[in-house]
This record gives structure tokens, C-alpha cells and sequence, in this order.
């Protein structure tokens, strides 16, 4: 079955708490979280001491994704701040600086992954694909919550599942960006395994349901 990750992007961040233990009693798998520099995306979210601080008060596997320049700078403090799985972009840094972020992660036993922006082709993770435990592919240009589906993505989810299927690699192709029940399955149909959701999750009046409903 399909992996559900709320984005916390959408909750209320003077209740976060409240929203999260909402979520996780109401049947998501992982919790997403985005983090943005104003920098390698035009808008600044949170950071390190709110990673610090959800850890303490969630069990759910935390999906910390890095919107942020040069992430091999800063992957061993979100690991160590209590991510479960670590993503930053492939478009962030220079290759070698990528795989030196990977091989960090790695050594501190932690998940890792790369994603990649909707202008980026998905030929540019295969060289990293046997290191990984999780791509994204970003469904709208990554900075802001409550954008459109970008349809012309889902032909690199595909791409993926191929890829992913045919090396016998384990792993977990996740998709992040105007998701609803509608765009959840044609992004099933094509292979994905993690679904990322903010604004349908939290905008919900029954976010448990809404998670149901996503998973199709
Ligand atoms: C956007 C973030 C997403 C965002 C998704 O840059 O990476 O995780 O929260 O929000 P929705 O589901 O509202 O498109
Ligand atoms: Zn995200």
C-alpha cells in the first residue's frame, strides 16, 4: 500500500503539535517535513531547533526534505537533530559534493535521498540511484504549499518505477506537490510509493479521511 506523508508546511505551526499527533493517529506513515533556505527556493520555512523539537513528541519516521543550497553542510545536524530519512536536491551542489553528502548520511545510519525540481531530467539521479533509499520528484516548483499538479511529471515517476524494478533497488520513489485524491492516483498508477501532502491533508476537516482517500 501506498506510504501517506503529511507536509507540516500546511499545519499551524502555533499548534503543531495538536496537528501532528492528528496525523499520526490518523494513519499517516511518515512525516514530512520542509525545510527552505530563501535561497535554493524563494522562501524561508524552519529549521533545526523545530526538527529538535517534533522529535521529541512524535514516533512517526521523519522525512526531512532540505529545499537548501549546498546540503552536504548541514546533513549530519538535521540527521543528528532526529530525521529519519534526509532528501536534498540534486540541483543544490556539484556532483561530488552530493555523493559526499550521501556517503555522510550513510556512516551516521541514516535514510537518504535525492530530489530533484520539475525542469531537471530524471537521467540525472541514475548515477546516485543504487546509493539511495528514496527519490522525489517534486510536482510543482518547490518553495510554497498549495500549488497545482504538474501532469508532465508523472512520466518520470514511471521512469522510476522502471528503473527502480528492473535494477531490483529498494528504493522508495516519493512524490511532493498538489496532491489530491484525483492526482494521488494517476501519480499510484504510475508507481509511486510515498505521497506527499500538505494543503489537502490540513485544509482537511477530517484529515484522517482525507489520508484514506489519498491512498486510493
Ligand atoms: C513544496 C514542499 C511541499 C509542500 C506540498 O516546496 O516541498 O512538501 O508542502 O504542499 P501541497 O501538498 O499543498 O502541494
Ligand atoms: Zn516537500
Amino acid at each position: 500500500m501506498v506510504k501517506i506523508a503529511p507536509s507540516i508546511l500546511s499545519a499551524d505551526f502555533a499548534n503543531l503539535e495538536r496537528d501532528i499527533k492528528i496525523v499520526e493517529n490518523g494513519g499517516a506513515d511518515y512525516l514530512h517535513v520542509d525545510v527552505m533556505d530563501g535561497n535554493f527556493v524563494p522562501n524561508i520555512s524552519i529549521g533545526l531547533p523545530v526538527v529538535k523539537s517534533i522529535r521529541k513528541i512524535t514516533d512517526l519516521v521523519l522525512d526531512v526534505h532540505l529545499m537548501i543550497d549546498k546540503p552536504h553542510r548541514y546533513v549530519k545536524a538535521f540527521a543528528e537533530a532526529g530525521a529519519d530519512i534526509v532528501v536534498f536536491h540534486l540541483e543544490a551542489d556539484l556532483p561530488e559534493k552530493i555523493f559526499e553528502a550521501v556517503h555522510t548520511l550513510r556512516s551516521l545510519g541514516k535514510k537518504v535521498g535525492l530530489s530533484i525540481k520539475p525542469k531537471t531530467p530524471v537521467e540525472m539521479l541514475w548515477p546516485f540511484m543504487s546509493l539511495l533509499d528514496m527519490v522525489l520528484v517534486m510536482s510543482v516548483e518547490p518553495g510554497f504549499g498549495g500549488q497545482e499538479f504538474m501532469a508532465e511529471q508523472v512520466s518520470k515517476i514511471r521512469a522510476l518505477r522502471e528503473f527502480v524494478d528492473r535494477e531490483g533497488l529498494s528504493c522508495e520513489i516519493e512524490v511532493d506537490g498538489g496532491l489530491n485524491p484525483e492526482t494521488a492516483r494517476t501519480c499510484i498508477e504510475a508507481g509511486a510509493d510515498v505521497l506527499v501532502a500538505g494543503s489537502a491533508v490540513f485544509s482537511a476537516g477530517d484529515p484522517a479521511g482525507m489520508i484514506k482517500l489519498l491512498r486510493g
